[in-house]
């Protein structure tokens, strides 16, 4: 995720931003810049890690004491040194670093078209707006400017036009500004503060704060001067990382209602599904026979999901592989396919290889991928980019979740343009996504029972998960979930199948985790409850609000969804329950033994 630092103060500002940014290199980034305000602005920045910066920088003669720094994780565009921040208006007056989405950059860049852009990325557009509104006043252009934003942002802005001044605006995305002896820093992450200070305020939704070495000046959304309360930071850097969460894994469950947000809210506008420039022509959707899902690990569960979301909505026949199954089994496919493929990395060996033999054999190829510029991406013939963020755990939960919610609105999307979907069934279904957010929210609250339930299973070593359809779908995930964090063994089965040969291994104790959140066969599932019991097992059953709960030991309510979004809901217990039974087993969760986050091998 993208960082924000800046300066103003008695000292020279480059050191301080570069340790700023090495404090926030943590959150993953793929470039790194900073720019200085002088009379004339000083800006360097540059693709790949931070000492790449650091080595550009050595030697140079840099003694101005306000600036602004960045770490870029791409998301408009490649991982380039033109896209890399701060991004400076066209008369070199104005540098501005940013972190979010402005969501209505192509509408902004059509109205600047005087100006000639040279990065791909949305933030461009705000360091030539405020060009644009420049009037002699910095406050009043930088609010003119930010009016014309939509979307989440933080910026931290410089202009050669009031050398000694920074300027911090706050929209949905967190930012800091912290005193210190010798002078103001702003941040996206208190961590980047810490070797200065503990006393930090954070800025409110909508303020724009004015900075100068001897005096902060906020502003709220009407534009009246505001006071916001000092707050100190009580946690060491590691933990200050974690955003205060024990584990990388528990804040990235954590930030799933705003990634599944951001991966929604832009492709969502006026009750139809918009996938960015992915564009199908009536003759390649009339030629479409088929739809191939290949993926990895968790990805594939998300192509399980998507098998049924597809299916239902487009009516056309849906095929799930493993990708390194695929690439090797000679697959029926052609130019009558249409080979969707899901990578949180976008570098899995097998994944990459399977997209090759798919663009080989004629298909195209959509892929939904977190890493932009991968290698993934790069070859498909059609991106959509799950807006996650960088993930740190090694276990996924949030690029799942993304890759869950990317699943659905290809599938609204498809199923409309082939005439299997009504505009009023588009419109109700997107209406239901929008509520996923707060659904997934509720859900988090079931943190606090299932971490004592933990403590109470701790010592298992056998877990079973059972479910029908999508709630075997995502008891798939919730299976792999808990093995490969606890190291517990863990199967998912779909419940009508235990008895043909796996109730056998059911005996007293057994712990099994039925989920049974699909009404339409929740009933079936909760007769194989029965059975298990019968045999001595302890179940924890996953049910919505209301439904019958018959035999259960312990029960997990979850809020109602649309049938097809119940995977969305129903992951976030299971995600927890794994976290939780390592905790209780005192495993290391963010580096789980022998596993990788991206499996760039065969
Ligand atoms: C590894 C990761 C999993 C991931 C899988 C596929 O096993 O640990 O979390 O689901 O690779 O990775 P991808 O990046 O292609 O989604």
């Amino acid at each position: 995720m993208c960082g924000i630092v800046g300066y103003v103060g008695e000292q020279a500002a480059t050191p301080l931003l570069l340790d700023g940014l090495a404090k926030l290199e943590y959150r993953g980034y793929d470039s790194a810049g900073i720019a200085l305000a002088g009379n004339t602005l000083c800006v360097h920045k540059a693709a790949g890690r931070l000492s790449v910066l650091e080595n550009e920088l050595r030697g140079l003669s840099l003694p101005q004491r306000v600036g602004i720094g960045h770490t870029r994780w791409a998301t408009h565009g490649a991982p380039t040194d033109q896209n890399a921040h701060p991004h400076v208006s066209g008369d070199g007056a104005f540098a501005v670093v940013h972190n979010g989405i402005i969501e209505n950059y192509t509408a902004l860049r059509e109205r600047l078209h005087d100006v000639s852009f040279v990065s791909q990325t949305d933030t461009e557009v705000i360091a030539h707006l405020l060009q644009h509104h420049f009037d002699g006043n910095l406050l009043s252009t930088v609010r003119r400017t930010v009016a014309d934003l939509e979307g989440a942002f933080a910026l931290g802005i410089v202009s050669s036009h009031a050398p000694d001044c920074l300027f911090a605006v706050r929209k949905a995305s967190p930012l800091v500004i912290g005193i210190c002896r010798h002078g103001v820093l702003i941040a996206s992450d208190v961590t980047a503060l810490l070797p200065y200070t503990r006393q930090y305020i954070p800025l409110a939704d909508g303020d724009i704060a004015r900075i100068t070495r001897n005096d902060v000046t906020i502003f709220d959304k009407k534009g009246k001067m505001v006071g916001r309360p000092m707050q100190e930071v009580t946690w060491d850097v590691e933990s200050a990382q974690k955003g205060g969460y024990d584990h990388f894994m528990l804040k990235e469950i954590y930030e799933q209602p705003e990634a599944v947000w951001a991966t929604l809210s832009p492709r969502l506008n006026k009750g139809r599904v918009v996938l960015d420039d992915v564009i199908f022509t009536d003759a390649q959707l009339a030629a479409l026979r088929r739809i191939h899902i290949v993926a990895c690990g968790s990805s594939y569960h998300v192509g399980l999901v998507g098998k049924t979301v597809l299916e239902q909505l487009t009516r056309l026949p849906v095929e799930v592989d493993l990708a390194s199954e695929f690439r090797y089994r000679d697959p029926l496919v052609d130019s009558s396919s249409l080979v969707i493929v899901i990578s949180q990395s976008g570098e899995t060996a097998d994944t990459l290889a399977a997209l090759r033999e798919a663009k080989a054999r004629g298909a195209r190829v959509l892929s939904v991928v977190n890493v932009v510029g991968s290698s993934i991406a790069a070859e498909s013939d059609d991106v959509l980019y799950t807006w996650a963020g960088p993930e740190i755990a090694v276990a996924t939960t949030k690029a799942y979740s993304t890759q869950l919610a990317m699943m659905y609105l290809i599938a609204i999307h498809l199923g409309e343009r082939l005439g299997r979907l009504g505009e009023e069934e588009v419109s109700a279904l997107t209406a239901e996504l929008k509520t996923l957010p707060d659904r997934i929210r509720t859900a988090l609250r079931t943190a606090a029972r299932l971490r004592e339930l933990a403590k109470r299973y701790q010592d298992r070593e056998h877990a079973y998960f059972i479910g029908r359809g999508l709630d075997y779908a995502v008891a798939m995930e919730g299976s792999l979930k808990l093995k490969e964090i606890s190291y517990l063994h863990s199967e998912a089965y779909a419940a009508g199948e235990l008895k043909h040969g796996t109730i056998s291994l059911v005996e007293t104790g057994t712990l099994v985790v039925a989920a049974a959140c699909v009404e339409a066969v929740a009933g079936k599932t909760l007769s194989n409850v029965q059975e298990v019991k019968a045999r001595g097992a302890e179940v924890l059953l996953l049910v919505p609000e209301g439904a019958a709960t018959d035999g259960a030991d312990h029960v997990v309510t979850l809020p109602r969804v649309h049938p097809l979004f119940i995977p969305s809901v129903e992951v976030i217990p299971l995600q927890l329950w794994g976290y939780f039974l390592a905790l209780a087993r005192g495993c290391d969760i963010d580096n789980p033994r022998n596993l990788a986050k991206s499996v760039t091998v065969e």
